[in-house]
């Protein structure tokens, strides 16, 4: 199954690393030319002998020797051969590392020169794996096209039952033959053909020309699923209020300002569309009336009346006409209960949830419930990796014609 790919393992110092060698077995058997490359702690963990003897091939250990001495200037030669670079288990330090562009080790280097996919298998204590910084780093090298693969809940190293286990190493093995059976044109181009509208970030009702009510929405998750969407080969427009982040790559971009300038855009982009998603955190309630003129300040108490905005999603679900409807709903409580009435209220064929507090955050602990009432729960992860998930769900939600350039 893996016959003429090339498959760089890079074990890290993570004490998952005696799962090196099932892993490097399993991909053996589907006749992978496998080529192992460690950190130093890695081989403090596990001998690189073992690992040579399973892969058949040189280990690399070290960045400045001759080995593997069948390839000339041996590091770049390997970053360059490989079809597929998988690191397992991963380290946060290692994960720090590739997201700030540190090369400093054989392993890192490698990475670095290589064109290849990439697939992490993070393994870590629950701490580190919940440390802000560790999930930006995450983010970071979801924006850059790495994948990942777990971590999973389990007895941990350090004695408790948490998430940051490395994922088993068939679910490693599955996740890799899944990437490099991919088109490379896109990473997994299961969108192609299909025409995504998506909505994110906050909206800014105006109550004065200075002053605005809004939330605290940052548009990641949005973005997240706009550049995911777009890498798996759907033709990607995003209705975006305003937010820090950076447009993704081959998106077309619409730029609105309040609740009523994304109801405009929405249903001007609506035609057509197979998939909407609805990340947008659009205002409830709007000023009644705009101050043309900045307000001053003249008495203790101001009072400001507020009207209802529409309902974008509501007013989508009522017309339909086919098209897969994906809702979110940001709870602070009865997040299953609320979400259910919303999905059920606004016609949608699925909503994400999640917690309120998830709203400015890298990551989030997304649950997901399809209009036949399944419901599935995923433990914190990225907001790349759950926009992933999110699309995995859609496609297995939409009726689809087989894509002509896989058959
Ligand atoms: N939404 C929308 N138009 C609005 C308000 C919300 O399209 N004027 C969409 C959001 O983009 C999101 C979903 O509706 O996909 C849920 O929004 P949320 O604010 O969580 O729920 P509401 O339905 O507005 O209910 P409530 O605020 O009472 O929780």
């Amino acid at each position: 199954m893996l016959n003429g790919k090339t498959i760089i393992l890079g074990v890290t110092g993570g004490i998952a690393a005696y799962k090196a060698c099932e892993l490097v077995s399993r991909l053996k058997k589907l006749n992978a030319d496998v080529r192992v490359v460690m950190t130093k702690e890695a081989t403090k963990l596990i001998g690189p002998i073992t690992l040579r003897t399973l892969s058949g091939n040189p280990v690399v250990t070290d960045l400045f020797t001759d080995e593997p001495a069948d390839l000339p200037v041996p590091h770049i030669a390997l970053a360059q051969k490989a079809d597929l670079i998988i690191i397992a288990p991963c380290t946060a330090n290692i994960i720090g590392k590739l997201a700030g562009g540190i090369a400093d080790d054989a392993l890192t280097t490698i990475v670095m020169a290589s064109p290849a996919k990439k697939l992490i298998a993070p393994a870590m204590n629950c701490e580190m794996w919940r440390n802000p910084v560790v999930q930006d780093n995450i983010a970071k090298l979801g924006v850059r096209s790495f994948e990942f693969v777990g971590p999973e809940e389990g007895m941990l190293a350090c004695g408790v039952e948490d998430i940051g286990k490395m994922s088993k190493p068939r679910a490693i093995v599955k996740a890799a033959i899944k990437l490099l059976g991919e088109n490379k044109e896109t990473l997994t181009p299961d969108l192609h053909g299909q025409k995504v509208l998506i909505t994110a970030g906050g909206t800014r009702e105006a109550i004065d020309p200075i002053r605005f009510i809004g939330n605290r929405s940052s548009g990641k998750m949005g973005y997240a699923l706009a550049a995911a969407a777009r890498r798996r080969g759907a033709d990607v427009t995003l209705v975006s209020g305003p937010t820090q982040a950076a447009a993704p790559e081959g998106v077309t971009v619409i730029s609105v300002e309040d609740a009523k300038g994304m109801r405009e855009a929405v249903l001007a982009n609506r035609p057509g569309q197979n998939i909407i998603i609805m990340a947008a955190a659009v205002a409830d309630y709007r000023p009644t009336i705009t101050f043309w003129q900045k307000l001053k300040k003249e008495n203790e108490v101001f009072e400001l009346e507020l009207s209802r905005t529409v309902d974008i999603l509501a007013e989508l679900g009522r017309t339909k006409n086919g098209t897969c409807l994906v809702g979110f709903a940001a709870e602070t409580n009865d997040h299953i209960e609320n979400a259910r009435a919303k999905l059920s209220e606004k016609n949608l064929d699925l909503i994400v949830v999640n917690d309120a507090s998830a709203i400015e955050q890298d990551s989030s602990e997304i649950k997901l419930i399809d209009k036949h009432g399944n419901v599935e729960e995923y433990p914190m992860q990225a907001k790349p990796q759950s926009a992933n998930i999110i699309l995995d769900k859609i496609i297995s939600l939409i009726p689809r014609s087989p894509d002509p350039r896989l058959s």
